[in-house]
């Protein structure tokens, strides 16, 4: 094989986070990695809470019918990301008329409007939704999220009904990331228990994937992919990336973000990596992608984060205007040299 897609069609689904840009054709360059490489195609942001619904009632499917035009066109699965999620969502979703805090009974009825109306517009078309993204926090606890403030834990599992009465046949996901750190796979370990004990569809758990060089190990994440699939369920590694700069002190990103100026500290290969580190980074992705290929009977999808280094949301994230190389494809469009030892590991 020459190709990821076809080198790991008896693997799992490889996929990747398409952006408005690049499906409006305006980057035809990374299109045609696309089509060559993957078979699998989630969108970067716009099927998200705030555009899908920028105000109540109003919805704005432009982006989104593009997006699934072009997967269509191209003979690709679908994912649809993300149906409910504290971040991206839309200012309006939790106050009432009065900019009060919106009353239980409200939000559980704005939430159900929202995925149905979605669930229902693709229905038949997206492959299989995340549900639910990032409602666990580092320790297994509970993030106190508007979702969970207003409505209670169980906004979770209504959410997934909500989708599944309107979709029988979707596939519904739980999304989240760090999910190799033990207190939070063990946190959504028994959310997700609890969801399969009250007798609701889900059928894969999503772990996010963006990795730095030194966390999670290939070890880490191994056994938080099993220990989820022993539930029953499927896991997806769903937006992987791999950052090879700092991870900045919370000091450090005050500063930044008061004045935006950056340090070489933080932003140590402005023109290029180091080969050493361009070495550390190929093993790395090497490592993780052969750890997944001895559980393909568990894992069904692997999507990276975008296409090429130049449009990684991790250039900016977690500080903004830095220089990463986060992705399997360069600047320049180039494969990097992962990607033929990935093709040649299958
Ligand atoms: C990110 C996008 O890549 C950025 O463009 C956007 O500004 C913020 O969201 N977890 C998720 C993704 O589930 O939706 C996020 O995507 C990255 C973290």
């Amino acid at each position: 094989a020459t190709t990821l897609k076809d080198a790991l069609k008896d693997y799992f689904y490889i996929g990747t986070a398409l952006n408005v840009p690049q499906v409006a054709g305006q980057d035809p360059q990374a299109i045609e990695i696309v089509k060559t490489h993957f078979n699998s195609v989630v969108a970067e942001n716009c099927m998200k809470m705030m555009y899908l619904q920028p105000e109540e009632g109003v919805f704005f499917w432009d982006e989104a019918d593009a997006f699934i035009e072009f997967a269509e066109a191209n003979d690709m699965q679908v994912i649809g990301h993300t149906l409910v999620w504290h971040s991206q969502a839309p200012r309006w979703m939790f106050v009432d008329e009065n900019g009060d805090q919106v009353s239980r009974e409200r939000l559980i009825e704005r939430m159900k409007t929202h995925v149905q109306t979605v669930v229902e517009r693709y229905k038949g078309r997206v492959h299989g939704w995340d549900v639910v993204n990032e409602t666990i926090l580092d320790d297994g606890s509970w993030r106190q999220s508007p979702w969970v403030r207003i409505i209670g834990p169980e906004f979770v599992q209504m959410a997934f009904e909500f989708a599944h009465e309107i979709d029988p046949d979707v596939e519904l996901y739980y999304n989240d990331y760090s999910v190799s750190r033990p207190e939070k796979r063990d946190g959504i370990y028994n959310m997700v228990k609890d969801l399969i004990d009250n007798g609701v569809k889900i059928d894969a758990v999503g772990l996010q994937g963006h990795l730095s060089m030194d966390f999670p190990t290939v070890e880490m994440k191994e056994e938080a992919l099993q220990k989820l699939a022993s539930l029953g369920v499927k896991v997806m590694v769903t937006e992987m990336d791999i950052t090879v700069l700092p991870w900045p002190s919370r000091r450090h990103s005050a500063e930044v973000s008061l004045n935006y100026e950056i340090s070489d500290e933080y932003n140590p290969y402005p023109n290029g990596l180091s080969e050493e580190s361009y070495t550390a980074l190929m093993d790395k992705y090497v490592d993780f992608f052969e750890m997944f290929m001895r559980n393909k009977d568990i894992i069904s999808r692997v999507t990276v984060w975008g296409v090429d280094d130049n449009q990684s949301w991790r250039n900016n994230w977690p500080i903004r205007g830095r220089t990463d190389y986060p992705l399997l494809f360069d600047r320049d469009y180039q494969p990097k040299s992962a990607v033929t030892r990935i093709i040649e590991l299958a």
